[in-house]
Order: C-alpha cells, then sequence, then structure tokens
C-alpha cells in the first residue's frame, strides 16, 4: 500500500499535503522537486531555461526510482506526462490524486513565478494542459481527494483514513 504517491496539478498541494502528513503521523516525506533541485543543484526554472522540459523530464524519471524508500511521495505535476512514471508508482505504491479545480489553481498560482510551465503559458495553454493531465491523473490514481474548500488537516485526515500509517501497511 505503501508508498503513497501524490500526484495533481500545479498548485494542487501535494507538498503542503504530504509534509503535513508526514508531521503528524511520522513517517517520512520527499518531494521529487525538492529532491531534484538538491541532485542537480539548480533550480527547476534554471533547469527549464538551461537544457529544456525534456531533460527535467528525464531527471523527474530517474529521481522517481529513487526516493521509493520514502512513505509519503509528493510528485512534480508533470510527472504523468511519462507513461514509464505511471507504470511505475502503480507497481509499487498507491497513486493518490488531490484534486482541484481549474478555477482554484489559477487562483492559487496568481503571481507564482517557480514554475516555467504556468508562467509562460497563455490562458488557453493553460486550461489545456489542465484539461489533457486530469485525464492522465484521473485514469491512473486509485482514490481521488477533492481539495477545492478543504482545509490542509481535512485533506490529511480523509487521506489517514483511507490509509491508516503503522506498522502493518509499510513498504
Ligand atoms: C511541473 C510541475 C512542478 C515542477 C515543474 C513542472 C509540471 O511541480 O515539477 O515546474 O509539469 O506540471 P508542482 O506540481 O509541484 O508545481
Amino acid at each position: 500500500m505503501y508508498p503513497l504517491f501524490l500526484i495533481g496539478f500545479m498548485g494542487s498541494g501535494k507538498s503542503t499535503i504530504g509534509k503535513s502528513f508526514s508531521e503528524r503521523y511520522q513517517c517520512s516525506f520527499v518531494d521529487t522537486d525538492v529532491y531534484i533541485e538538491s541532485k542537480y543543484r539548480m533550480e527547476i526554472p534554471k533547469i527549464f531555461a538551461k537544457y529544456g522540459e525534456d531533460t527535467f523530464r528525464k531527471y523527474e524519471g530517474e529521481v522517481l526510482k529513487e526516493v521509493l524508500l520514502f512513505d509519503i511521495i509528493a510528485t512534480g505535476g508533470g510527472i504523468v506526462e511519462r507513461n514509464e512514471n505511471i507504470q511505475f508508482m502503480a507497481q509499487n505504491g498507491t497513486i493518490v490524486y488531490l484534486h482541484t479545480t481549474y478555477r482554484e489553481i489559477d487562483r492559487r498560482l496568481q503571481g507564482d513565478t517557480s514554475r516555467p510551465l504556468w508562467v509562460n503559458s497563455d490562458r488557453a495553454t493553460k486550461r489545456a494542459l489542465y484539461k489533457r493531465r486530469h485525464k492522465l491523473y484521473e485514469q491512473c490514481a486509485h482514490k481521488i481527494i477533492y481539495t477545492d474548500g478543504q482545509s490542509v488537516e481535512q485533506i490529511v485526515q480523509k487521506l489517514a483514513n483511507k490509509y491508516p500509517f503503522n506498522d502493518h501497511n509499510k513498504h
């Protein structure tokens, strides 16, 4: 059952929820974006600018395989861009989709400068990306948690109810 892979669009709260869950239930947590930044000693916007999205995706795919021993894994929004990543998560843990509506994402990411695929896209492109990704998240998830209007505590509680963290279900 564990690890839990948290997937969802940029701004859906994967890192916040993962961190909060791990603090509350005393389990280990990693954010693949943070891991990439420390492994390659470069911030994500810089990786995109210097080497392009393909290279970032390659790093992301490699890192996914290196973080398997963590209990909660917050992935980047584009983890589903590679089918092999989906297969890997499905075979090695449980996939939880944190669903947030486009409207709410748009509100949360106002003024955000850390996400190249959001900052550098026009409205139609962002919407199309959201729509395409939503289908991918939905298809591969074992569980969907709707986050609009929910507090961090409420979402963590829902996750814990469905996937209680204890010695029996650890990987
Ligand atoms: C990306 C999402 C980002 C980060 C990178 C690419 C994406 O992570 O991995 O900017 O393609 O959706 P978050 O989902 O944590 O914002």
